[in-house]
This record gives C-alpha cells, structure tokens and sequence, in this order.
C-alpha cells in the first residue's frame, strides 16, 4: 500500500510482515518463550477504561512535554531498537532523520546498525538525542563509549538493565546467524560476538551479567548525564534507583522479549508511583517514571500519562514504520501519534499534558488477568 492508505500504526506492522525478509521479521516480532508478555503488554491498556470530563473549552489542544528538562513535541520518544539495517538500508538514520524535523527523541541503541557517530551526525542542531546502554565486560570500552556520547551533545543516558543473559526467542533463534553489514558494523564496535544462536543471542555476547547496585556511582563518576535504568518492574528497584539519586527509570519488559510473563510496564506503574509518593512530593522534576511496551495508539500514551508516567517509548511501531517508507514512514507515525493524540485529549476534557489526572481513568481491573 501506499504511505496514504495507512490510518494507524498497526497497519505498519501488517507491511513490514508483508515486505520483510524472514529474518529480519523474526528478529523485530519475536518475544520470549511463549510470547505471553508481549501479548500482555497490548491486553493491560485495554483492561484501563477512560473517565472523560465535559465543557472544558478543548479548542486549543498542546502535548507538547519535556523530557529529562529537554522539549519534546510527543510525550512519546522512540526507544532503542537493534539493527536498523534488518527492516531498511538507511537503519536508524530513518529515525534520526525523522526525529530531527519533528522535534521527537531518539535513544540511539548501542547495538544500532549505523555507526554511532553517523547517527549523531545525522541531526539538526538543537535535536536531542539519547543513548541506550548495554554494558560491556570491559568497562573501559564502556567509559569511553559513554564519555564519546557526552561529548556529541547526547542527553541522557539509559542503562538497560533487564538483559543480563539475552531472553530466548524462539523465532529469532530458528533462523541461524548470517553476516551482513548492519550486524557486521556492531561486531566492529563491541567484542565477543558469538555466531549460532540467532542474531540477538549474536551479537549481545558482549554484556556484562555481573552488573549491580554497586556498578551505579561508577556511572554517575564518568558522566554528567541523566542517567536512566531501562527496565525496571518493581517498586522496589523503583526506589533504589531513586536512593541511588538516578535521574528516572523506564518500567518496561523489553517489550516482551526477556523474562515472559513478567507483567507489563503500565501494570506496575501505579504501585511504583505510590512507593515513590512515600519519598516526597508527587510528581518529582527529578525522578521521572517512564513506561514502553505495546504502545500503539495515543490513548495508550495518555492511560500511562494520566497514571503518572512523564512520557512513554515506542520501540517496534517506529522500527516499523521505516521497512517500506524510510523516513516518510517515521514521519506518518508522528504524524498519527499526533492526530490521535488532538483528537482523544479533546474527547477526553484535557488540553495539556498536565492536565492528565490519575481521576481521568478507571483502572481498577489492571489487576485482574
Ligand atoms: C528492542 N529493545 C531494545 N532495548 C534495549 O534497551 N536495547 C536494545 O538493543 C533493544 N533492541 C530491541 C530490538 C527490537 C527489534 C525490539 C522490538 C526491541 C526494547 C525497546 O527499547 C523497547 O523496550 C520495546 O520495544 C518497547 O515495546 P514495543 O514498543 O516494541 O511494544
């Protein structure tokens, strides 16, 4: 189909299926084990129903938001995803390049297909860009990775910390590893890769399982950034990242793709919120909650906004967007994101971002499966 004929995000997904090779399908789609969170990721916004208000003069509508203090015009940014190269030539550029005149977010992964520096080199000035952390055994590769980030303006960064072993995804581990150019340019830039066991299990060898609490001072030590933990599920760990004085976490299942069945990001939102309400006043300029996973549609975003997240990721609705468009997709999926997010604040009595209230939802059946 053409760029016109796409209403909505899924209708992304249905083309990148259509025009991907195999493998790079099961790459982006696949989830662990019995792909039962990633199917909840998607089931737990439908359990939050909407509580709109009336008469509220929506003519003029603004979701326009900050994120780590820098503007973003959606209060949606595009996470880190792997290997851009696997779904279009230009990878991650697509992003950049969209992201760029949209005035949306980029957290560039470090398992990005694309150089790092020609991602950075892609932006307009003023672009905020964000990076995506995987630690490596040698944290002296680490170091300087993070310190090069820093230095080419990068604003914040996010320390994956759900993927100490990469989960088993079955799909992705059927089609056996074949060296091509994105994946050959990781290889390049972390050691350690291993060939057998799918292109996640591939190029991920490098990761550092031995990561802990006592890793984070040495992170804060090295950079000025905000730093992130990407990948947090419970308010426990939510307030230790807050004692440890980190600048946020993201509650997320890495898209359903590590430890299946663990709950989705929007289901542990409101108990993490409670916990770090005991900490202070809510909502706190310096901690901020992020959520990802299964956010297809701007009500989504709103439901997890109005619960007390600052902004939401979206990892494989973007990743798809580019396969057959490149660029122009990325921009139809702002575009989207921004039609519906005008549409459903006007329906639903908010006309800002602050103006989503935790009373603008009903979801006392988040809870019940
Ligand atoms: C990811 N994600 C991810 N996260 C991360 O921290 N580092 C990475 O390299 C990757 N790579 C990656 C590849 C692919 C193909 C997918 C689908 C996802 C996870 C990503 O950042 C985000 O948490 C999820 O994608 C959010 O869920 P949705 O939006 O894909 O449903």
């Amino acid at each position: 189909p053409s760029l016109d004929e796409i209403v909505n995000l899924h209708d992304f997904e249905a083309v990148a299926k259509a025009i991907l090779p195999p493998k790079a399908w099961a790459y982006y789609s696949s989830a662990s084990d019995d792909e039962i969170t990633i199917r909840e990721n998607r089931a737990a916004y439908q359990r939050i129903w909407f509580r709109p208000r009336v008469l509220r003069d929506v003519s003029v509508v603004n979701w326009s938001t900050t994120i780590l203090g820098q503007r973003s015009s959606l209060p949606v940014y595009i996470s880190a995803t792997a290997l851009g190269k696997l779904g279009h030539p230009d990878g991650e550029l697509n992003l950049t390049r969209a992201a760029g005149k949209h005035g949306v977010i980029q957290m560039i992964p470090t398992l990005a297909s694309c150089a790092f520096d020609e991602i950075v080199d892609a932006a307009v000035p003023g672009q905020v860009q964000f990076l995506q952390l995987y630690v490596n055994r040698d944290r002296e590769i680490t170091r300087k990775y993070v310190q090069h980030a820093e230095k080419r303006g990068v604003k914040g960064l996010f320390i994956t910390v759900d993927a100490p072993q990469l989960g088993r995804r079955e799909k992705d581990m059927r089609m056996k590893f074949v060296d091509e150019s994105g994946v050959a340019k990781v290889q390049e830039n972390q050691s350690g890769v291993k060939k057998d066991e799918g292109v996640a299990r591939a190029i991920s060898s490098f990761i550092d399982p031995s990561l802990s609490w006592k890793d984070i001072p040495w992170f804060k030590s090295i950079t000025s950034m905000p730093i992130v933990l990407k990948g947090v599920a419970t308010p426990e760990d939510a307030l230790m990242a807050y004692d440890y004085g980190l600048a946020g976490i993201v509650l997320s299942n890495h898209g359903g793709r590590q430890l299946d069945t663990a709950r989705s990001g929007v289901e542990n939102l409101m108990e993490v919120v409670a916990a770090l309400k005991t900490r202070g006043p809510w909502p706190n300029p310096k901690f901020e909650v992020f959520v990802d996973g299964g956010i297809r549609r701007a009500s989504d975003v709103l439901k997890a906004i109005a619960l007390g997240a600052s902004a939401v990721g979206v990892g494989r609705a973007f990743m798809y967007s580019f396969c057959a468009y490149g660029q122009d997709g990325v921009e139809k999926a702002f575009e989207i994101f921004r039609d519906e997010l005008e549409m459903n604040m006007r329906l639903l009595g908010a006309c800002t971002i602050d103006d989503l209230t935790p009373e603008m939802v009903d979801a006392n059946a988040i809870h019940s499966h």
